[in-house]
């Protein structure tokens, strides 16, 4: 990661490719009505892949906005009453036409927001490019950029001095905790959005080293039930079909770890039509895999079965050596945990006599003992890299914690600890209660009777 020191290196010195520019445009400022972007007249800075995107970003952007009812009610609220007010929001999340909408609604509550992206594969360029021209946030994240380039951007969200941080995977919140500890003084609260970010946490605020209060969005019921269980589900499969074209009916899908994530994709691989084995290192989620139908065995059974491995674990070296030199020939691997490091990459490197690109996100090692195994995505989230991450419908709940959340923090951060805390259960209650009403489902209601019988403990057999 690059130092930070002097003013000079507010911008990132990353490498730029032909079309990769740092683009100063227009800023803009919401409508009073709606939070959509009006000429502010103001600079806008950012660093993405080709400005020339930006129309093609906006629609697609629009398209997801669609699909996010529940986000776009939470924005015309923060519209009117501007809880944001005043608040500069460093957000390192995947840039995706999602997180695009989320950022519109920070805007559109008053935040100045600085986004970057939280994985070097997950960035949509012409996402990025309209958020800089046509929403004027300044946005610094580039499709395939170096880890030096992905650090860079995340320094620049540093430099422009925030106050909350918003983080999926803990990467924004390490650097300013560790290289760029003078910053910290002026933060006073975080959110993280995901599995792996929120064990990170735990484990700082264990080591009693985290500096604010960060509340882990990942915990509330209308998150991790719903993105990470159909979200994933749904996209990691769609993220390898774009890039394999295989058939999944009749293969061996080898899913590690059942998790809400895991759960998620067993279920997606079953549905079309795979015999799905399970990999597990919890005894409980083993048995839940197992009672759910599914083939639950050590991967020293799975390596040689498995037509299609997926990693999904937020752990690290779970497909590995030994693994590799069982599977079978043209056997595909695939990991859409948050890090990289779920499939052990230099050990297949270490086992392989060629290594090449077949296809996009497709590439193909040729072991020493004759067989070849497929990496999907270089082993980064593979719905993110190879697909468009999960479908607005379900993000829609995601950000809409994210938002209230913010707003909460804004209110009540004083109260807090530096510990990591649970999102409010009436914020979870309320987008449960909000995504109902958007698909136009009913529920029944208590009775007064039925009230009392639940609270209540002397009526009995
Ligand atoms: N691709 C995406 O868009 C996306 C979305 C949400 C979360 N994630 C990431 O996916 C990962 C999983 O998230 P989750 O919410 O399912 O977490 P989780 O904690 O609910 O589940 C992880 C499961 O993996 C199991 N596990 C750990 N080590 C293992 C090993 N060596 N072998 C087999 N199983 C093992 C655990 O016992 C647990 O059941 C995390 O890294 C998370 O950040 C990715």
């Amino acid at each position: 990661m690059p130092k930070t020191s002097t003013r000079a290196r507010r911008r990132p010195r990353a490498r730029t490719g032909p079309r990769e520019l740092r683009v100063a445009a227009p800023a803009r400022r919401r409508s009073a009505s709606n939070g959509s972007a009006t000429n502010a007249g103001n600079s806008t800075t950012g660093h993405v892949k080709d400005p020339a995107l930006a129309r093609e970003g906006r629609m697609r952007i629009e398209w997801a906005d669609r699909h996010m009812p529940v986000l776009r009610a939470i924005r015309a609220r923060f519209a009117k009453q501007r809880p944001f007010r005043g608040l500069r929001i460093a957000a390192c999340l995947h840039v995706t036409t999602e997180t695009a909408n989320l950022a519109r609604t920070l805007q559109a509550g008053g935040a100045e927001v600085l986004l970057c992206g939280s994985n070097p594969l997950s960035t949509q360029d012409d996402v990025a490019a309209a958020l800089v021209s046509e929403y004027g946030i300044a946005t610094f994240a580039i499709k395939g950029e170096d880890q030096r380039t992905y650090y860079s951007h995340i320094v620049s969200c540093i430099e422009a001095r925030p106050h909350i941080t918003m983080d999926d995977g803990c990467d924004l919140v390490t650097v300013l905790h560790t290289k760029m500890k003078s910053y910290l003084a002026g933060v006073f609260a975080g959110t993280e959005e995901t599995s792996t970010g929120v064990t990170r946490l735990r484990a700082m605020a264990a080591q009693k080293v985290l500096r604010y209060p960060v509340i882990a969005i990942n915990d509330a019921d209308t998150k991790h039930l719903f993105d990470n269980r159909y979200g994933t589900g749904q996209s990691t499969m769609d993220g390898i079909l774009r890039a394999t074209n295989m058939l999944v009916a009749g293969s061996t899908v080898v899913v590690a770890g059942y998790g809400w994530c895991g759960r998620g994709v067993a279920s997606r691989a079953k549905g079309l039509g795979a015999t799905v084995l399970v990999t597990e290192v919890s005894p409980l989620r083993g048995l839940e895999a197992a009672m759910d139908g599914f083939q639950v065995v050590s991967m020293e059974e799975a390596s040689p079965r498995g037509d299609l491995f997926i990693t999904l674990t937020g752990n690290k070296a779970v497909l590995r050596r030994e693994h590799f030199l069982a599977m079978k020939e043209g056997a595909i691997v695939a990991n859409s945990g948050h890090f990289n490091v779920e499939i052990d990459i230099p050990a297949l490197e270490r086992l392989s006599a060629s290594r090449r690109a077949v296809r996009p996100f497709v590439e193909e090692f040729r072991l020493r003992n004759g067989r070849r195994v497929y990496l999907l995505g270089e082993g980064r989230l593979i719905n993110l890299a190879a697909a468009e991450g999960h479908p607005a419908m379900v993000m829609d709940m995601s950000f809409a914690n994210q938002a209230l959340c913010l707003e909460f923090l804004r209110k009540k951060a004083k109260a807090l600890k530096r510990e990591v805390y649970g999102v409010p259960k009436p914020i979870d209650e309320e987008i449960a209660r909000l995504k109902l009403a958007t698909m136009g489902i009913t529920i029944d209601t208590l009775t007064p009777e039925q009230d009392r019988y639940l609270r209540s403990w002397s009526e009995g057999t």
